[in-house]
């Protein structure tokens, strides 16, 4: 894991393999970021020129490399694009995205130092986050030589920064990032490795770590607990569904969030089976369980004054001779029943257990994610999640904290009309399946049956930005990103800061 540091040395005087200042685009051509004063004098003056000579924009994304001149202890200098110059300050999405470009462009340097803006903690915070996050690499399988090693150390530069204030900075970045890490990790891992077991079973060993209750109810207590969505998914693989709860509790909590996460560890579709094409990322459909367990470990780091329990709703679709059949009926937890008309919509019969068996618990607020709808992605594309609830308010904040924390999203409505076609079973009180047009809102609506009378739920569809298959950008690599982690601490932090 690459380590971060903050330090008030000057940008001359550090030793380091590079030395990172930002560029933006101005109103007469590229200007140099604060931040980048010291490493310009070493050059004279003459940094802009020299880079806009080599070819440098300021746009987001760009990387230009620079040899240092005497006066400067690092050998290297790095500009990255900052894009439009702000005239207060930058974006803190863009120092984001710099810190990941900055952090990607220098894999296999031992020590990068980062002479990004830092006023603001706020600030300091976001480079050091992109850093840690661009920085990231998934090494579990692929042999040495296969690949340069992240960035060993970056050193953030905060000359004029309170000291106090940027390491807190750099130690809530570091909390943050290191777990979101680990979602990418959970999602990276192949689906003959990840399954709801050994899900499980990390979840238990990080939750010891960190201090967090873990219970894990196993097929047979699921069984005695009439879990009927979560079996029916499981039943027709070898690898058996659990149901994880972890919880994180405050002494001076005021409010108890309840996340929900859908672990689906491999979607094949069951008997309704995918097609080739489309199931070759499915070991990304436990991304939600994957976000909702970083994000409570998270609050735990951060010590929010929150109660926060997460519910990881963990199994494995597959087709088998003891599947469950299109026509089958469940019985879900809490009584209702289900017939499956289509078992590849299974991500909805996993989460309507796991948020029957949160409200038993009367949380103030129920936010599910899940990697749900193929729809949702249709509709928004792979960088925007679906932000959908029983509260209009609850779900424009939810949207409003997520832009916050430059997660893209948007509000999407949960129109009654489209309940119709899901009641429409003849022997079940509900059908997994109902129209086709607008599926994404459809599964809403499904959660929606199973959430308690009088408990605000809102459910973030994460199947577009949860795994990346594109060239890597900012500081998101290819496969997993951890997308809805950053929205659900944040939430969870104002929360704790009275805006329940
Ligand atoms: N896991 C998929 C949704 C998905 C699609 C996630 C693309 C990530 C990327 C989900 O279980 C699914 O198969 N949904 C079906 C539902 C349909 C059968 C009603 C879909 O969206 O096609
Ligand atoms: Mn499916
Ligand atoms: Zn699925």
């Amino acid at each position: 894991m690459t380590a971060l540091s903050v330090s008030t040395s000057s940008a001359a005087s550090l030793r380091a393999d590079a030395l990172v200042v930002g560029v933006a685009k101005g109103p007469k051509g590229i200007v140099l970021a604060p931040g980048a004063e010291a490493v310009n004098e070493a050059f004279e003056g003459k940094l802009a020129e020299i880079l806009g000579t080599l070819g440098a924009t300021g746009a987001e994304g760009e990387a230009v490399k620079v040899h240092s001149p005497a006066g400067l202890k690092a050998a290297l200098v790095l500009a990255v694009g900052l894009g439009e110059a702000g005239e207060e300050g930058y974006e803190l999405e863009a120092l984001r995205r710099a810190g990941g470009v900055a952090a990607r462009t220098l894999a296999g340097a031992k020590k990068a130092a980062l002479a990004l803006p830092a006023e603001s903690a706020a600030e300091i915070e976001a480079v050091a986050l992109g850093g840690l996050l661009g920085s990231y690499a998934f090494g579990t399988y692929k042999g040495n030589g296969n690949g340069k090693e992240p960035v060993g150390e970056l050193v953030l530069l905060a000359p004029r920064k309170g000291s106090k204030d940027a390491k807190a900075a750099v130690e809530r970045a570091a909390a943050l990032g290191e777990e979101m890490n680990r979602a990418r990790d959970l999602v990276n891992t192949a689906p003959n490795d990840l399954n709801p077991k050994s899900f499980a079973a990390i979840a238990q060993a990080a939750g010891k770590e960190h201090g967090l209750k873990v219970e894990v109810l196993d097929e047979k207590a699921l069984t005695k607990g009439g879990f009927g969505g979560l079996l029916g998914v499981g039943v027709g693989s070898t690898n058996p569904p659990r149901l994880v709860k972890v919880a994180y509790t405050h002494p001076k909590a005021k409010a108890t969030l309840a996340f929900v996460g859908k672990g689906i560890t491999y979607d094949s579709g069951g008997i309704s089976l995918k097609p080739a094409g489309h199931n070759e990322t499915m070991k990304c459909d436990m991304a939600g369980a994957a976000a909702v367990f970083a994000a409570v470990v998270a609050a735990k780091r951060l010590g929010l004054a929150v109660n926060v329990t997460g519910w990881l709703a963990l199994a494995e679709n597959m087709p088998s001779g003891s599947a469950t059949r299109p026509g089958d009926v469940l019985r879900m937890y809490g009584g209702k029943t289900v017939e499956v008309l289509n078992t590849d919509a299974e991500g909805r019969l996993v989460l309507a257990d796991a948020i029957v068996r949160a409200g038993e618990e009367n949380p103030d607020v129920i936010v599910d994610v899940a990697t749900l709808t193929g729809a949702m992605v249709l509709a928004l594309g792979n960088r925007t999640f679906g932000v959908m609830a029983n509260n209009d308010e609850l779900r424009d904040d939810l949207h409003a904290v997520a832009g916050e924390v430059g997660e893209p999203s948007w509000p999407m409505p949960l129109p009654a009309d489209l309940r119709k076609g899901m009641t429409e079973s003849t022997i079940a009180d509900l059908a997994n399946m109902g129209e086709r047009m607008g599926g994404g809102l459809v599964a809403g609506l499904f959660l929606k049956e199973f959430v308690a009378e009088g408990i605000d739920w809102a459910h973030l569809d994460i199947a577009g930005p949860a795994f990346h298959e594109g060239a890597p950008f900012g500081y998101t690599p290819k496969g997993g990103t951890a997308v809805a982690v950053r929205t659900l601490v944040r939430f969870a932090e104002r929360t704790a800061n009275g805006k329940a």
